[in-house]
């Protein structure tokens, strides 16, 4: 079989030895005659699963059991209420970083439950930038910072989070949870859609302090009640049981790997390449993001002409590379490089981009 080198943007490239252990493990999850696929919620092996795939997270992040781990369905989206609903009390504001359009998506979900600042919008700057930790000046009465750790879509990545003293942080984290360390002690609250760095789609992964959770507010629906959540650890309903044993599985394979650390020093050392081959050729590859806020998990560039632009997406898949376009708001091109992509597949794409460099160097250009 011939893998392809899978750069789109989420659902993403899983492990090819998780991919292995899911299909060994398929029709017998551990010798209990059924597959993960039948199996009930409450039967003990998931409860095994379940706990498992909490504790290696908690690990991996460097947390104990002041910090919860949670499983829901709903998508990351879903989190743009819930965080609201949960943790905005009358009298405060939520207060938002804006750094592309699911930090804007957030916005309009927390407007719809209370009072809302945002303090800091590179909308104007096609979000090409996150802010200077200097630029995030918190108002009184904040009842938290929301900011959005990797904007997927623009390919800017916050490199240091801010300090908020006794103001709780949270941070959507769905396209770069567990590629890096992150200081946790600066968190209250992360949140991820699985479905680029740790997993397949339909499960979110929440990573809470426990004190933060408790005592919120008790009329809220009880699916959007992180408490409840908490509480019945992640089995008030029945959970994305297949997604939560596929994220327990990448998380052992990242502890396999060295943990975040390593996984850190992998994911930059993947990404220098791209940007090497980007830079190498300024007049040709344009970068969208500002070099201070670049991605390690999303690169994104123009090329001189829309029709390059199509070309190199159509050259590259005949390479065994898909998924390069870039997203409708941005254009483009954009190359995803989560935990799961191979070195090889970042030194397939950097030779490509200098032959292709090459080859249409010296094609009349229009301005980009
Ligand atoms: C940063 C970020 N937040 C939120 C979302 C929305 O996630 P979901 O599709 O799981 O609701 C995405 C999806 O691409 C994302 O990249």
């Amino acid at each position: 079989m011939n893998r392809v080198f899978n750069f789109n943007a989420g659902p993403a490239m899983l492990p090819l030895e998780v991919l292995q252990q899911v299909q060994a493990e398929l029709l017998d999850c551990q010798n209990s005659g059924e597959s993960i696929l039948e199996m009930s919620h409450r039967d003990p092996i998931y409860d095994k699963i379940n706990t498992e795939a909490q504790k290696d997270i908690k690990d991996l992040l460097g947390v104990g059991d002041d910090w919860c781990v949670m499983f829901m369905g709903g998508g990351a989206s879903l989190q743009f209420s819930m965080v609201p609903m949960n943790f905005l009390e009358s009298g405060k504001i939520g207060v938002y970083a804006e750094t592309s359009s699911f930090s804007d998506k957030a916005i309009k979900e927390a407007k719809k439950e209370g009072r809302v600042e945002v303090i800091f919008s590179s909308k104007n700057e096609k979000y090409n930038r996150v802010p200077k930790l200097s630029e995030l000046v918190l108002p009184d009465n904040t009842a938290y910072l929301h900011i959005t750790g990797n904007n997927t879509i623009e390919g800017t990545e916050y490199q240091e989070y801010p300090d908020t003293g006794d103001v709780p942080l949270i941070a959507d984290l769905s396209s770069d949870i567990l590629s890096r360390p992150i200081p946790m002690e600066k968190f209250s609250l992360i949140y991820a859609g699985a479905q680029k760095n740790i997993g397949p789609a339909g499960v979110v992964v929440i990573i809470a302090r426990r004190d933060f959770v408790k005592n919120r507010e008790k009329t809220l629906p009880s699916m959007m009640n992180y408490e409840i959540q908490m509480n019945k650890n992640s089995t008030y309903n029945t959970p994305p049981v297949f997604g939560v044993y596929i994220v327990g599985l990448v998380a052992k394979w990242l502890k396999a790997q060295g943990g975040l650390a390593a996984m850190k020093e992998r994911n930059e050392s993947k990404a220098a390449l791209v940007y090497a081959a980007l830079d190498a050729h300024p007049d040709f590859y344009k970068a969208y993001a500002e070099k201070a806020s670049r991605s390690f998990m999303n690169v994104t560039f123009g090329l001189p002409t829309p029709d390059l632009e199509k070309l190199f997406v159509k050259e590259a898949a005949k390479q065994n590379m898909k998924g390069l376009k870039g997203h409708r708001s941005v254009g483009g091109i954009r190359a995803s490089i989560y935990n799961a992509m191979p070195r090889e597949g970042c030194e397939t794409l950097a030779a490509f981009m200098e032959d292709f460099y090459i080859k249409h160097k010296d094609e009349p250009k229009t301005e980009i």
